[in-house]
């Protein structure tokens, strides 16, 4: 990828907490953009639960299109406690993934020193792997229906969509990315559930096999998703890269997150990596309203999303120099990373990672 002198980014901190993360990630970004001699613009978007309230919109019409014309977007977090659960998720933080077609969620499971793991005996070295989601098609799709809502006869369907493409596209990214990390694991591992869900991920299997032939340097693994559970928390060091579809990748990115640390520290991209693709980085965690403007919530999760979007989008030195930052703080001068445990407040944690470039 060529490097980008010039970065324009569109912001939308979002509810509760998120803006405060999000002014952290901003200060780190100001600072390393110095340090690496680039320059950026930011543009906020008010999107969220405040302004659904107020006008009943989740995404304006036209959003998504709105932010084509950016280089990449920041969004710190949404949902709001006055806001039905799923409104905001669903209208907002879905739609975009859709309308924007970013098909990779890239989830990094690293275990930063220092930072404390449930797992008795696992460390920085033994928890260390990139999850690939898919991240437009399976039971998000929004297919389905009721019949007899509301009787005792009630059905309900919730189903599953795969194409061809799109688990096409997803795999070979996946591979090329293990190609590209280069760990001395060289492994993707497919996770899906091939012995029950025979059609469906039928269609991802035939399709990983094929698509491996182009990759003969690269380990084409296999685990099923209860197993991938299992050996995440037993045998994390196995894993290097792993590809799944959009709801495993959910559930299984979310235990990913426990193994590292926590909501506070994991990061995620939600990436259109095709030509003039729009891609929308994010700290994994929801938006915390109970600890709203009182500079305990935890922003490191938002400075690594910030270094994520840097590596993916045309600074990659400066991306890789947040996340050493980032290491360096964690190892060195966080008490936890629980919020309102740190040792620090936010701001300060911002600080220090500044200091730490
Ligand atoms: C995530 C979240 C979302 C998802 C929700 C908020 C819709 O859990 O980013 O993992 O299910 O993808
Ligand atoms: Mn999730």
């Amino acid at each position: 990828m060529s490097t980008k002198q010039h970065l324009r980014l569109a912001v939308i901190p979002g509810d509760g907490t998120g803006p405060e993360v999000t002014a952290e990630a901003i200060k780190v970004l100001g600072a390393v953009a110095k340090l690496e001699g680039f320059t950026f613009t930011t543009t906020p978007f008010d999107w969220g639960g405040e302004r659904y309230l107020k006008t009943g919109e989740t995404l304006p019409p036209g959003g998504a299109q709105e932010l084509r014309k950016y280089d990449a977007v920041f969004l710190g977090a949404v949902g709001h406690p006055d806001v039905k659960p799923g409104v905001l998720e669903k209208g907002l933080l879905l739609e975009l993934r859709f309308q924007l077609d970013q098909y990779v969620n890239l989830r990094p499971v690293k275990l930063y020193p220092g930072v404390e793991t449930p797992l008795a005996g696992k460390g920085p070295k033994d928890i260390d792997f990139v999850v690939v989601r898919e991240n437009t098609e399976d039971m998000y799709a929004g297919i389905g229906g009721f019949l007899k809502k509301g009787t005792p006869d009630e059905v309900a369907t919730q189903t599953a969509v795969y194409t061809r493409k799109g688990c096409e596209r997803i795999i070979r990214w996946a591979f090329e990315y293990t190609r590209r990390r280069n760990s001395p694991k060289k492994r993707l591992t497919l996770v899906a559930k091939t012995n029950v869900l025979t059609y469906g991920h039928d269609l991802w299997w035939r399709t990983y096999q094929d698509v491996a032939k182009e990759y003969p340097d690269i380990e084409a693994d296999y685990n099923h998703v209860d197993a991938c559970c299992m050996w995440m928390v037993k045998n994390p060091e196995h894993y290097d890269v792993i590809v799944t579809t959009n709801m495993f990748g959910d559930i299984i990115t979310d235990l990913g997150a426990m193994i590292q640390g926590g909501l506070g520290v994991a990061a995620g991209g939600n990436i259109n990596p095709d030509p003039g693709g729009v891609s929308m980085y994010e700290p994994m965690g929801g938006s915390a309203p109970k600890y709203t403007g009182q500079n305990v919530i935890n922003p490191i999760a938002a400075i690594g999303a910030m270094g994520m979007l840097l590596e993916h989008s045309g600074q990659p030195a400066a991306g890789a120099r947040v996340l050493k930052a980032i290491m360096a703080v964690t190892g060195t001068k966080m008490k936890s990373q629980s919020a309102g445990k740190m040792g620090h407040g936010t701001r300060e944690i911002g600080d220090l990672v500044v200091e730490a470039l």
